[in-house]
């Protein structure tokens, strides 16, 4: 005895415009409540097929000085792709692409090797993105930098 019969009738018979204003009201947040949910849900697919551009597509990175030290490396962002600031002898700032050139994995600094490995097939490269050993046909691409006393700036020109 669900919806129909007597109590329905008797129910919606006394209702009249108020009910139906009720009904309108929540058949409205039901649609916002489902828009929203299905808008949630489908965030994380658009960020996952949207064009890396899209996120962080800025012409310059700056980046403060204090993050980078003498033969470290600090991985960032640069036009939507990985990139990685190096400072090989003080004072001297590479900043490269991150993405292997072989198939786009990211690559690891090594700091006692002093190089760039890819973990997905072993290529190596130099603190200037020279292809030292393994499977990459080129070198990393190189971002132009300039180094300010407080922050280096990577810009959008290849170096
Ligand atoms: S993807 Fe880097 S060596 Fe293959």
């Amino acid at each position: 005895m669900s919806g129909s019969g007597p109590n329905r009738s008797r129910g919606d018979a006394g209702a009249g415009p108020e009910f139906s204003r009720r009904r309108s009201v929540i058949a409205a947040l039901a649609g916002a409540i489902g828009a929203l949910l299905v808008g949630a849900s489908m965030w994380p697919v658009w960020r996952f097929i949207s064009p890396e551009k899209r996120r962080g597509a800025k012409g310059t990175v700056s980046i403060p000085r204090e993050k980078i030290a003498q033969g470290g490396a600090y991985f960032f962002h640069f036009q939507g792709h990985p990139a990685v600031l190096l400072q090989p002898v003080p004072g001297q700032f590479v900043a490269l692409s991150a993405v292997c050139t072989h198939l786009g994995c990211i690559v690891t600094w090594r700091p006692q090797q002093k190089i760039l490995f890819c973990p997905c097939h072993g290529g190596r490269f130099s603190e200037t993105g020279q292809v030292l050993g393994g499977p990459p046909p080129a070198p990393l691409p190189r971002y132009a930098v300039s180094a300010g006393d407080r922050e280096i700036v990577v810009r959008e020109e290849k170096a």
